[in-house]
């Protein structure tokens, strides 16, 4: 008689590294809708991130041993509940800060050199002519970047912004000395950072403390010529208020790889705004950190089916 495989749920799709990875070592059910497939068979959840789970959903798997998720941001995982339940949580950092810090710089450039909206002219038919007064950006190299969230992904970025000359500070629930005297980093309130940054990048995860960290109040206070960069979770800022700071120019522009919703509605004001650039979460989306994060994500899994440590556990 065959053994069978332990059975698990998976987000999908999956990538090809992962199945690969998975092949010949559990039955993976794809699972699209909320309830959907969730049942006394099911051993493991594979996630990144659509449908939320939390305990209601979890109680629908009374022999659930592990939830992996392809990715570092578990938000979208009610981690108490999970606790709870004694079900451990996989996730994946330290493979995707660089690919996501790289992101974050290409993002804050594109605002900075007004990237997309140069883009557009150029494949338009309105392109007639080069024009030394056309779409004058804001210098990047020796301007004031501030970080919110000096976590992994918030140190590579401050790496990388040093090779740009930028004078850097810092927002943190903690203070981190042992950064500050590495990157020579400068550590600010809140408030002091979007009132003096010419550059704001969101590092942070999402939880209960950072959800709707930038709002209006946030927004008002930054210069009108700064650009706010996300590379956190679209729920970090307000979406009413950054549309109205673009559209009133508060602040000079935004550049966002997520947004709250995730994908706005079509037709949402903030996509037709030549302030705004905008990716569709590609932070850690190279083949090289992918490739990393299936195996991270995979080990977690195994591990928690067979009732090992994760590799990564967060609960
Ligand atoms: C992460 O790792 O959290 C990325 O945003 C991909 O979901």
């Amino acid at each position: 008689m065959p053994t069978q495989l332990p059975r698990i749920i998976a987000d999908v799709p999956l990538s090809q590294a992962t199945l690969e990875l998975l092949d010949g070592k559990v039955e993976i059910l794809p699972w699209q809708h909320f309830d959907q497939g969730l049942d006394a068979s099911i051993e493991g959840i594979y996630t990144f991130g659509h449908p939320s789970l939390d305990g209601r959903l979890m109680d629908l798997t009374p022999n659930l041993k592990v939830i992996s998720n392809y990715g570092v941001g578990v938000d979208h995982v009610v981690l108490k509940d999970a606790a709870a339940r004694g079900i451990p949580v996989g996730n994946t950092p330290g493979v995707l800060d660089g690919a996501t810090a790289d992101m974050g710089f290409c993002l804050m450039m594109a605002a900075a050199r007004r990237l997309t909206e140069g883009e557009r002219l150029a494949r338009s038919e309105q392109f007639l002519n080069y024009n030394p007064a056309r779409m004058l950006g804001k210098e990047v190299h020796g301007a004031k970047l501030g970080i919110v969230g000096m976590g992994r992904i918030g140190r590579q970025v401050a790496r990388r912004a040093l090779g740009f000359d930028m004078q850097v500070s810092y927002h943190n629930r903690n203070r981190k000395p042992e950064i500050e005297q590495e990157l020579g980093v400068q550590y600010q309130s809140l408030e002091q950072l979007l009132s003096t940054c010419d550059y704001v990048m969101l590092c942070v995860p999402l939880t209960e403390q950072t959800a709707g960290l930038i709002g209006p109040s946030q927004l008002r206070l930054m210069p009108s010529d700064s650009i706010l960069v996300n590379i956190a979770r679209g729920a970090v800022v307000n979406t009413e208020a950054l549309t109205l700071a673009l559209q009133e120019k508060w602040i000079l522009a935004a550049a966002l790889d997520v947004t709250d919703p995730e994908p706005l509605p079509r037709g949402h004001p903030l996509l037709s705004l030549d302030n705004v650039v905008i990716a569709p979460h590609l932070g850690s989306a190279t083949v090289a950190t992918r490739q990393k994060m299936s195996e991270l994500s995979v080990a977690n899994l195994l591990a928690g089916l067979q009732g090992r440590t994760l590799v990564h556990q967060v609960v």
